[in-house]
């Protein structure tokens, strides 16, 4: 018997997930399959029962679920309500028990590039879903400053009093500076756009970019030509799947392996899609 796992959003057939945990059960000889089920955003609910029937393991999640399938399981961990998304699911005794490995998945991709962020001075762009994940793991890395621009202030003024942190006008983005610099937002994605001048990019010395289709986004061409030390969008990908793993299995995955297939894949999509 195999063991089924998944993961459900919609779009779902560029997911990069299957390519990750297929690879890692196959690696450790574990009994599973992991598939990819296009779920609409009206379907979740019939997702979610087809899960418990089919007896379905774990599954990721991904948009436009992330928020919506909280008040749908029966647990989620603390962190889910704080950073308002579940983006693991793992059936426990019958029960579906939701989790958040993203916010995991950005800590880990700094630690593994050698930068300790504890006391470090950070900049975020972006306050979507993205960014809370990318909060709350500064926040719990201990950080000393984090300011926050969005191209929608109330939003960002929003974000800025629940995670008490600063927030500055988008306009006044060119003035950025710190130790390192983030963005969260989908600018950048399958374009040659970056939400920030190169210039204002040299009051930094380290970028990431959660975007990874180009894998070198502008927003990273441009920090990397200023001599910045940049972390792409993979990196975070790669650490929550690994995370998410665990979770579904109890074992670690095969971290450099899955992240040479990562970005092999990534490289053929950028082909597919001319971006390279
Ligand atoms: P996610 O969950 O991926 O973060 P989201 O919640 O839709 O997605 O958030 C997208 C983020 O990208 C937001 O910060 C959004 O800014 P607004 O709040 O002003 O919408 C930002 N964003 C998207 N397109 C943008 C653009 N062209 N310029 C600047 N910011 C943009």
């Amino acid at each position: 018997m195999y063991d089924v796992y998944g993961i459900i959003g919609d779009p779902v057939s560029h997911s990069l997930s299957p390519v990750m945990h297929n690879l890692a059960f196959r690696e450790l000889q574990i009994k599973a399959v992991y598939g990819a089920f296009r779920v609409k955003k009206e379907e979740l609910l019939q997702a979610i029962e087809a899960i418990k029937v089919l007896g379905i393991r774990g599954v990721s999640v991904t948009i436009p679920h992330k928020e919506s399938i909280i008040s749908y399981l029966d647990e989620v961990s603390e962190v889910c309500r704080v950073i308002g998304a579940v983006n693991t699911v793992v059936r426990r005794e019958g029960k579906l028990v939701g989790y958040n490995t993203d916010w995991i998945g950005v800590m880990r991709a700094f630690e593994a590039r050698g930068v300790d962020l504890k006391g470090k001075r950070v900049v975020i762009i972006g306050a979507g879903g993205a960014s809370r994940a990318v909060i709350y793991a500064c926040k719990k890395a201990g950080v000393s400053k984090i300011v926050l621009y969005n191209r929608t202030w109330e939003r960002s003024r929003k974000l800025a009093q629940e995670f008490a942190l600063e927030a500055k006008p988008w306009e006044a983005l060119d003035q950025a500076e710190g130790d390192i610099i983030i963005q969260t937002t989908s600018v950048g994605l399958k374009s040659k756009e970056s939400p920030i001048s190169s210039e204002t990019l040299k009051n930094f010395s380290i970028a990431m970019d959660i975007v990874y289709l180009p894998l070198k986004t502008k927003f990273l061409e441009d920090a990397e030509k200023r001599g910045l030390l940049t972390i792409d969008g993979l990196q975070m990908l790669l650490y929550q799947g690994v995370e998410q793993f665990k979770l579904f299995t109890g074992l670690e995955a095969p971290v450099k392996l899955l992240e040479e297939a990562l970005y092999d894949e990534v490289k053929k999509i950028e082909k597919e899609l001319k971006l390279g």
